[in-house]
C-alpha cells in the first residue's frame, strides 16, 4: 500500500500528531508544501489545525489541487482549541467535491496548548496512543 502523509500547522499541534502517524506507518510526515508523487497513493493522511472556524487558506488551497485518478483514500487528523470540528467538516467537504472518499477521522481537542506560538509540542501520553490506534486502524481497513 502507497502511503503519504501532509499536514499543516502553525503553532505545532498538527505537527506532533503527524510524526505519531509517522512512526506507524513509517512513512514521512510532510508539509502540504511538498509535492505529492507522481505515483498513485493508496492512503493520503492529511492533517491540519482550526484557525477562526476553519482550515487555514493554505490548506483549503492544498485539497484543491487532489486528484481523485492518484489519491484513492484520505484518512483525516485535525486539531483545535476547542471541541468543535470546523476543519475537519471542512476538509471533508472539500475531498468529497474531488471525488475521494475519506475513511478516517481524527480530532483532537487541544484547550489553549499551543496557542501562545510554542513549536515544539509534547504530546500526553493518552494523545500518542490515539493517535497511534488511529494510524493503526487506517493501516489495517484499507
Ligand atoms: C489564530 C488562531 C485562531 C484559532 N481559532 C480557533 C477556533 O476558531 N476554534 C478552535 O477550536 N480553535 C482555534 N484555535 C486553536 C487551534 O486550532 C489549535 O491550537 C490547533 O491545535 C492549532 O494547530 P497547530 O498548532 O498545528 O497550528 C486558534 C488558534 C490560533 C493560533
Amino acid at each position: 500500500m502507497t502511503i503519504a502523509i501532509r499536514y499543516q500547522t502553525r503553532n505545532g499541534n498538527t505537527a506532533a500528531f503527524a510524526s505519531q502517524i509517522s512512526a506507524i506507518t513509517e512513512t514521512p510526515a510532510e508539509k502540504i508544501d511538498t509535492p505529492l508523487t507522481t505515483t498513485p497513493i493508496d492512503l493520503l493522511f492529511i492533517g491540519g489545525g482550526t484557525y477562526f472556524m476553519r482550515p487555514d487558506k493554505t490548506l483549503s488551497a492544498f485539497m484543491a489541487t487532489l486528484d481523485a485518478t492518484k489519491v484513492k483514500h484520505i484518512a483525516l487528523f485535525t486539531t483545535s482549541g476547542g471541541p468543535e470540528t470546523p476543519t475537519d467538516k471542512a476538509l471533508t467537504k472539500l475531498a468529497t467535491e474531488k471525488g475521494i472518499p475519506v475513511v478516517g477521522h481524527f480530532h483532537q481537542l487541544m484547550g489553549g496548548k499551543g496557542m501562545l506560538g510554542s513549536k515544539k509540542v509534547t504530546l500526553k501520553p493518552d494523545q500518542i496512543q490515539a493517535v497511534q490506534t488511529f494510524a493503526q486502524t487506517m493501516l489495517n481497513e484499507n
